[in-house]
């Protein structure tokens, strides 16, 4: 059989505008399976005047279609995906039939949350920035083997009220030492429960799903969510996600053998941006404050204003490599519209010297220092522009040095929110 399945992922710090990217290509897709992450994730798609904002569903459910899988890689707060899946409905969208979610995935219970906060607290100015949905905790429940996962929610009620009551135990004996905020057994029984009967019809066995979608050849879109850098292996540890948003990630999340696997997508955005803290060698305060006077850059899922800085070639090549990117997406092009030049970091200096490569220490990281190379601006709207070869020819430039920077084939190229607002390289 031959192989159909893409992987779509970001190759910065998240928020590259994989939503976008994924629904314009959920049109040639019959399923979108979500790998990864939680509901830390926030993917925007703008469909005429309407917007959306998802957090766990994949993207593929604003394409009647297209059925969707929330994986066992990804970790799910229950009632935050009632809400979800609620507020599609009230929209007309349905997700009945056509959203599963996998028994394997972990859930993400009120505990977790307290612990997430509770150590950003602690971290004081060292802090992560994290969303403070309890991903990392809840990652790390799987990883120490007491976590609950979805297919749970299809116990009997005494049973599943047993397992909540004996990991919220756990959680408020150790909460004395730690100073995390304690959690009420029953408070979070009641809300399970409430979520579990609503999820039931939603359960599946993910991995078989995924295979038979792959042995019957349907074309399918693996959607990963944050970014390369935000990989737990592979990001600016520790200022990091808790989940592989690498390629490898989406193989382990979702069960499908990198063997089926044709197409690895990296989405990145012309400029750089990311949320939280951590090294970021080409931020730059005054692009943020022209992107955030244009209104863009504000977290999906957080509201928080994004930090902004220019095109860091070394990270995407470094992305490029790590997720063996057949072919990029590149969105919000048009934020660079009104810029008389654009510098773009094409090596790192430390410590006097020059590199190619990122450092593996986040401290070393911080203390790089960008070596630029300038680009003419184009100066002139791009929104407009449906075709390569109708963007101004100093934006073709910009577009293909970076294509040769990092090494990837130019795929789509995004000028704006709107599904027609996409276009193919060439
Ligand atoms: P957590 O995933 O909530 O634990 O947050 C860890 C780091 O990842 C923080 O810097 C967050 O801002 C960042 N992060 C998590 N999810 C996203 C996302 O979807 N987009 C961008 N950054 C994210």
């Amino acid at each position: 059989m031959k192989p159909t399945v893409t992987i779509v992922l970001g190759l910065q710090w998240g928020d590259e505008g994989k939503g976008k990217i994924l629904d314009v290509m959920a049109a040639e897709a019959d399923w979108v399976l979500r790998a990864q992450g939680g509901n830390n994730a926030g993917h925007t798609v703008e469909i005429g005047k309407e917007k959306y904002v998802l957090h766990l569903i994949p993207s593929g459910i604003l394409r009647g279609k297209v059925s969707c899988l929330i994986a066992g890689g990804a970790v799910v707060d229950p009632t935050g995906l009632v809400k979800e899946i609620e507020g599609l409905t009230k929209r007309g969208i349905r997700t009945r039939g056509r959203l599963h979610l996998a028994a394997q995935a972990h859930l993400v219970l009120p505990h977790h949350r307290a612990v997430d906060q509770g150590f950003e607290k602690r971290r004081g100015s060292g802090k992560i920035g994290t969303t403070g949905r309890g991903i990392g905790p809840a990652y790390a429940d799987k990883a120490a083997r007491v976590g609950l996962r979805a297919g749970e929610l299809a116990l009997p009620s005494r049973d599943l009220a047993r397992r909540i009551r004996e990991r919220v135990a756990l959680h408020n004996r150790a909460s004395r030492g730690q100073g995390w905020v304690k959690i009420s057994a029953t408070k979070t029984i009641r809300e399970v429960e409430a979520a579990a009967r609503f999820l039931r019809p939603y359960l599946a066995d993910g991995v078989t799903l995924a295979h038979r979608a792959v042995a019957s050849g349907q074309r399918i879109l693996i959607e990963g969510a944050q970014g390369t850098f935000l990989d737990v292996d592979h990001g600016t540890y520790p200022f990091v996600t808790s989940s592989h948003c690498t390629a490898g990630g989406a193989c382990t999340g979702t069960g499908v053998p990198p063997t089926a696997i044709h197409r690895v997508v990296g989405v990145l955005k012309a400029y750089t941006t990311r949320v939280g803290g951590g090294p970021f060698v080409t931020e730059d305060g005054t692009l943020g404050h022209l992107l955030h006077g244009m209104g863009r850059e504000f977290g999906s899922t957080t509201g928080r204003a994004r930090r902004c800085g220019w095109f860091d070639a070394v990270l995407v090549r470094r992305a490029v490599q790590l997720n063996g990117v057949t072919e990029m997406a590149m969105t919000n092009l048009d934020g660079l519209d009104g810029l008389e030049k654009i510098p773009v970091c094409v090596g790192y200096r430390l410590r006097g010297k020059y590199l190619k490569e990122p450092p593996v220490d986040a401290a070393d990281w911080s203390r790089c220092r960008p070596i630029y190379r300038n680009f003419e601006g184009w100066c002139q709207p791009t929104t407009e522009a449906r075709h390569w070869k109708e963007l101004p020819r100093k934006a073709r430039i910009y577009l293909s040095a970076i294509k040769d920077l990092v090494g990837a084939p130019l795929g789509l190229i995004s000028v704006g929110a709107g599904r027609d607002q996409t276009f193919r390289h060439g």
